[in-house]
């Protein structure tokens, strides 16, 4: 096939195109205004791939041609971190549900395939929380056709975001059953790995909170519990959630069209209070060394955190039988293996900075020695279960 993934500059989008380069059967287009990333992990030598420097929302003559000359399309182009939801309510909107529902239109036109990316956050909060009961106390697996979806009054906009791709779900779906559009939604569940978002000490920004928590243990900045951080996540790693993506973008007898699927690891779950400490424990295990800063857990309540409109996601678990019957996916990393291999990435980083820092400095060759060790894990010591 030849693929147009849009945003695939991003997170999700490059450990997807890596992927998809790796197994060598596809053509790829991949569209995006940022291309650091994808010069990281070195794919431009690759002769199946094509950048394309494009702004979805500007070059729309461009967009439509691409799409046209394309068998499938996957839109990733987002604005994907919470803070932006309460900062910049009214570009989130623009961007993920305007922009996005002229690309899924190009695709009704020309009749073309699309690979939607939702959100997990499409089903708001818990009935628990609804009742004022501890989300903890009540199973909630979110099923994709099953589950109501349960928002905050609109003075909390957070949800603007939410409620964008939720609307283009339903447009999607609409245009389906009007139009016979073959569309495909995935709603990730907090995936992590390497290659998300960026450390706030050396961007300014507000990523999402493993960014945080990274920074934290790099830098020394304070770990913040927004609210005490007593919500729940369930993180996936972006491989395996990168193996689904692959089972759904060759979709067998065409089981994937008009589908929605969760992509998630309901095992997974843990509060951010205690992801703040698990992550200290897992950092001192196997990577702290000496001079490193040790962070202190504090707690900040939302407002002062992200500003005025912010309501937090209680609980979210996938339901991923669907994703297993029809695809034979299973995520394979527990929570350990999933934070330590996120980890190991931005730390790998980190000593590479430091080193080039000290080596741009040092007066002789010698010092370069004296900073080559990379991290205190002893070799072929395993990955600590857990
Ligand atoms: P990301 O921010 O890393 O990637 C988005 C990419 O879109 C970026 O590279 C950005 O440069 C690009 N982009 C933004 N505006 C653009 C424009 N006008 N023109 C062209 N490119 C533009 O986000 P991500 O984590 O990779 O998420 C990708 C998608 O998956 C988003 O739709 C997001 O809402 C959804 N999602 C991700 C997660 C997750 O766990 N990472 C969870 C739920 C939903
Ligand atoms: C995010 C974004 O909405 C989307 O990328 C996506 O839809 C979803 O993740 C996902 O990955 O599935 P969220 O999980 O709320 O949503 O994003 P984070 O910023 O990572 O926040 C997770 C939790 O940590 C929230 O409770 C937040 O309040 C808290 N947090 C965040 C802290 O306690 N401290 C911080 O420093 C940052």
């Amino acid at each position: 096939m030849k693929i147009l993934i849009l945003g695939a500059g991003g997170f999700i989008g490059v450990n997807l195109t890596e992927r998809l380069l790796r197994e060598g059967i596809h053509k790829i287009t991949a569209v995006d205004i940022e291309k650091d990333k994808l010069q990281e992990v070195g794919v431009f030598d690759d002769p199946r791939l094509r950048y394309l420097h494009l702004d979805i929302r500007k070059d729309n003559d461009t967009l439509e041609q691409e799409t046209k000359d394309h068998d499938l399309v996957i839109d990733l182009v987002a604005l994907a971190n919470p803070a932006l939801y309460v900062t910049d309510p009214l570009g989130v909107f623009k961007l993920n549900f305007t922009e996005n529902l002229k690309i899924v239109e190009y695709c009704v036109k020309h009749e073309k395939r699309i690979i939607q990316f939702s959100t997990c956050e499409v089903y708001g909060m818990t009935a628990a929380s609804v009742v004022g009961k501890d989300p903890g106390e009540m199973p909630c697996p979110f099923i994709e056709d099953e589950t109501p979806m349960i928002m905050g009054p609109i003075k909390n906009h957070r949800w603007i975001y939410a409620c964008a791709k939720q609307l283009l779900e339903r447009v999607l779906h609409a245009y389906g059953l009007q139009y016979d559009l073959k569309y495909t939604v995935i709603r990730p569940f907090n995936f992590i790995g390497p290659r998300i978002d960026y450390l706030p000490s050396e961007k300014a920004g507000n990523p999402r909170v493993f960014s945080h928590f990274m920074n934290a243990l790099l830098y020394g900045t304070p770990m913040r519990l927004v609210d005490g951080g007593k919500a729940y996540r369930a993180y996936t790693i972006i491989d395996d959630a990168v193996d689904c993506m692959v089972r759904i973008i060759e979709n067998p007898d065409g089981v994937c069209d008009k589908q929605i699927f969760n992509i998630g690891t309901p095992e997974n779950e843990i509060t951010i209070k205690e992801m703040a400490y698990l992550m200290r424990d897992i950092f001192d295990e196997n990577f702290r060394q000496d001079g490193d800063p040790f962070p202190e857990i504090i707690s900040v309540p939302s407002e002062e955190f992200y500003g005025k409109g912010y309501e937090d996601c209680d609980r979210r678990i996938a339901d991923i039988t669907k994703a297993t019957e029809l695809l034979g996916w299973k995520p394979t990393h527990d929570l350990r293996s999933v934070i330590y291999k996120t980890m190991e990435y931005f730390v790998d980083q980190h000593r590479a900075k430091q080193r080039r820092h000290e080596t741009a400095s040092a007066p002789s060759p010698a010092t370069e020695a004296v900073s080559a060790p990379v991290r205190k894990r002893r070799l072929g010591e395993e990955v600590p279960s857990r």
